[in-house]
């Protein structure tokens, strides 16, 4: 439970170094005190996650992003209309920013991002400490919006876990790059492309470089055990069928069709289907608008 005596303790754990699972409005994160080398090695070991993969910092507020990031005019428009929640954006690092140099990976950028949930704002605050967090769940596997699923994915090597249900939003957050010529759209999510193109008044340009800048958008991440099939209709014997809408499916991301409750039950419903005594997996069509963009991208790479 997250009252505020296991919060007092989270922050007297993350004060000396340790990592402690937190939840977000987007998904639980493995969070650590972003300053310190040993404490940001220990969520790389934790989640056996490749350390050329930079990881979010996490911050009360705008004025604390500015001592680390340079902010620029659009850079604050997209904090000021946005944070508290789940928008992250990549800028360039202040070249005396407190962090590890793991934390950005070598990047003379940075990604951040002001959380809205009420335990990760009263850790931030409590504990004066930014705090680097990725999802809390071993490297490419599924992502944990329940307290269960943090557990399920570390074992016993599980972390404190600070457990205040399931997370509202249910995917990650959107990721946005301010470039000089322009923005970039590096993660779909919960924040949509359109919502930030009518904000600064213009599309994003292309994400083209081949070198990946953001994991998240590896072919295969978010991946179940099993084999994962898409736009099933009629899902064969062997199959957990998860559905949407009027396909009712072994489970059902939102029988209304509300594409935002599909969102926030999607991880959960594929470590369901992972936990399931079928064999593989298929998923319903979702519509491709909206927040369905940010969750059909997770399915395609949760497929890959
Ligand atoms: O909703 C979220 O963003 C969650 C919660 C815990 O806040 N965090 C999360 O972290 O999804 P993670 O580590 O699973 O994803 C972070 C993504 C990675 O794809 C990483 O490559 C990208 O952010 N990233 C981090 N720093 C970056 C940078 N300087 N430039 C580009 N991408 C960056
Ligand atoms: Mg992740």
């Amino acid at each position: 439970m997250a009252d505020s005596a296991a919060i007092a303790d989270a922050v007297e754990r993350l004060l000396v170094g340790d990592v402690v699972a937190i939840p977000t409005e987007t998904v639980y994160g493995l969070a650590a005190d972003a300053s310190n080398a040993e404490a940001v090695a220990q969520i790389y070991r934790t989640k056996g996650r490749p350390d050329f993969n930079p990881l979010i910092v996490h911050v009360p507020d705008h004025a604390a992003a500015e001592r680390l990031a340079q902010f620029d005019d659009r850079a604050s428009m997209l904090a000021f209309r946005f944070w508290p929640g789940p928008l992250t954006l990549v800028l360039p690092l202040q070249p005396d920013a407190p962090v590890a140099k793991a934390v950005t990976a070598g990047l003379p950028t940075i990604a951040l991002r002001c959380p809205a949930h009420p335990v990760m704002q009263a850790v931030l605050r409590q504990s004066g400490l930014f705090l680097a967090a990725p999802s809390a769940n071993r490297s490419g596997g599924i992502s944990p919006t329940r307290a269960e699923h943090v557990a399920r994915s570390f074992g016993d090597a599980m972390p404190l876990v600070l457990d205040a249900g399931p997370c509202a939003a249910g995917l990650e957050s959107t990721i946005v790059a301010v470039r000089e010529n322009g923005w970039q759209l590096l993660r779909p999510g919960p924040v949509t492309a359109d919502e930030i193109a009518h904000l600064l008044g213009e599309p994003p340009l292309p994400v083209t470089e081949a070198k990946f800048e953001a994991p998240g958008q590896l072919a295969s991440h978010y991946a179940p055990s099993k084999p994962v099939r898409l736009n099933v209709t009629e899902a064969v014997s062997d199959e957990w069928h998860i559905g949407y809408g009027g396909i009712a499916g072994d489970d059902n991301l939102s029988t209304e069709g509300d594409l935002a409750e599909a969102a926030a039950h999607l991880f959960d419903a594929l470590h369901k289907a992972d936990a399931s005594a079928k064999k593989a997996i298929a998923i319903t069509s979702i519509p491709d608008e909206g927040i369905g963009v940010a969750i059909n991208d997770r399915l395609r790479r949760a497929a890959a």
